[in-house]
């Protein structure tokens, strides 16, 4: 067996830490006997060189810029698949033949409608209050909803049943809550969905519809942000997969998990940096004004970074940043694209790719760099863009969750700290 041996220099005595080794990228040694050799733990805030569980749902080769989810590349499947279809992959490992691809569509189909007692939760919602509040409220409501559909005291040997169900209402639902939550922080009335609808026409159609009026869905439109939701389905350990498995570690309900992953998700160093980007083109204004702010972005006396640049894992171009760039080109012909967006987001890229700061840095665009350009061609507003990516993870955190409830050993998630306060205080 491959090990590391590490030494404490203080007493002499060592320790072998056997090396996991997975099916693609770094090996890992592992340290779960650490402190019992040494009465030590290990430092590492942040997480970034810590391997946090064994996953068989998505790879990601951070070298060489590429993503796999259960074996296939993000790639062929966003060309060839639709979101539904991988939906069916993240949560059984396998990509579905026509019977149950059809199977699977009507059940998400038939799970589109939300309870009508829930649908008066946004009416408690203040005007302009954000979706992303309103969708985590609501995805932790459902909880109230479906409390008796899930085994939720921590046994594993849980009905799997019950998990498929709560996995379709999860996807069926959520882009239900967003499309209400956003109907609602603006007054307009509301749309019941259609369930003859395909899943994200109709999203677009619960975004755009009007009681008795039939708006204009594009073949195009609907195939671009399916290849967005496809594009985010899952990616591993991130902070909000984090957050969920944290929460599930507990044996808490899994409804009340995703919502934590969505709060997870709002941040603008996670998924709330495709609405960052855009604000951000807009403060730029102008190509003649990039130049001043790449200096901003490598000043260090500068708070100020460049929203969808740069990547806790991908020391690479993120490769879905990559098919999304090839997407606006083709949608070009038939939709209308802010031109102005996309020459700053341009010459932004030009700039950085060729500037020491960023290529020392393995600063590359992500996934949100280009995803905000596209979503405001689709006419989707910008307090959206975050609950879009919401949509396409939801998936990848029913999958995750499922894979560590599914564990034998299922244990709570509880770090350590280096306790850095006063101590021996007294009264
Ligand atoms: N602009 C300018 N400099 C940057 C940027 C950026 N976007 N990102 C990182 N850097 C610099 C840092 O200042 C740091 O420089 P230093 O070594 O001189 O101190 C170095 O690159 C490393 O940065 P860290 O923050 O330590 O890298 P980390 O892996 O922790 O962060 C993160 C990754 C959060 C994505 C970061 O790159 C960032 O804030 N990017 C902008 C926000 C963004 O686009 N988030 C979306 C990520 S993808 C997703 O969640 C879907």
């Amino acid at each position: 067996m491959d090990t590391v041996t590490l030494t404490d220099n203080r007493s002499g005595k060592s320790f072998d830490a056997a090396i996991k080794y997975p099916k693609g990228g770094t090996p890992a040694m592992d340290i779960a006997d650490l402190h019992k050799e040494f009465e030590l733990y290990s430092f590492d805030p942040s997480l970034g060189n810590t391997v946090s569980c064994e996953s068989k749902v998505t790879h990601l080769n951070a070298k060489e810029g590429k993503l796999y989810h259960r074996g296939y590349p993000i790639e062929e499947l966003a060309q060839e698949k639709n979101y539904l279809e991988v939906c069916y992959l993240l949560l059984t490992g396998e990509l579905p033949d026509t019977q149950q691809y059809g199977e699977f569509d009507d059940l998400i189909r038939k799970r589109y409608f939300l309870h009508e007692k829930l649908n008066r939760l946004f009416s408690a919602f203040p005007d302009d209050s954000h979706p992303m509040s309103t969708l985590s409220s609501a995805v932790a409501a459902l909880t109230s909803f479906y409390h008796n559909f899930i085994e939720i005291h921590g046994s594993t040997d849980f009905d799997v049943n019950e998990y498929y169900v709560m996995a379709q209402r999860i996807i069926g639902k959520i882009p239900t809550i967003a499309a209400q939550a956003y109907r609602q922080s603006v007054g307009l009335p509301s749309i019941y969905p259609d369930m003859d609808r395909y899943f994200t026409e109709n999203f677009l159609y619960m975004l755009r519809a009007y009681p008795n009026n039939e708006p204009e869905i594009k073949d195009i439109e609907i195939k671009a942000l399916d290849t967005i939701f496809t594009l985010h389905a899952d990616h591993g350990q991130n902070a909000s997969t984090t957050a969920v498995r944290v929460v599930c570690s507990t044996g808490a309900h899994p409804y009340a998990a995703i919502s934590a992953g969505i709060s997870a998700l709002w941040g603008p160093k996670h998924g709330g940096a495709n609405e960052a980007v855009i604000n951000q083109l807009k403060a730029i204004g102008s190509v003649d004004n990039v130049e001043k702010y790449i200096r901003k972005a490598k000043d260090k006396n500068d708070p100020f970074r460049l929203m969808g640049f740069g990547h806790r894992v991908y020391k690479n171009y993120d490769p879905r940043a990559k098919i999304l760039k090839k997407i606006l080109e083709e949608i070009k012909t038939e939709i209308e694209i802010d031109n102005k967006l996309l020459e700053i987001a341009y010459k932004i890229e030009e700039i950085a790719l060729s500037d020491e700061y960023f290529i020392s840095r393995n600063l590359y665009p992500n996934v949100d760099f280009y995803s905000g350009i596209i979503l405001t061609a689709l006419k989707i507003p910008l307090n959206m863009f975050t609950p879009i990516f919401v949509i396409g993870r939801s998936v990848g955190w029913v999958a995750q969750w499922f894979e560590l409830r599914s564990e034998e050993n299922m244990k709570i998630t509880r770090p350590r700290q280096l306790y850095m306060g006063d101590v021996n205080k007294h009264l």
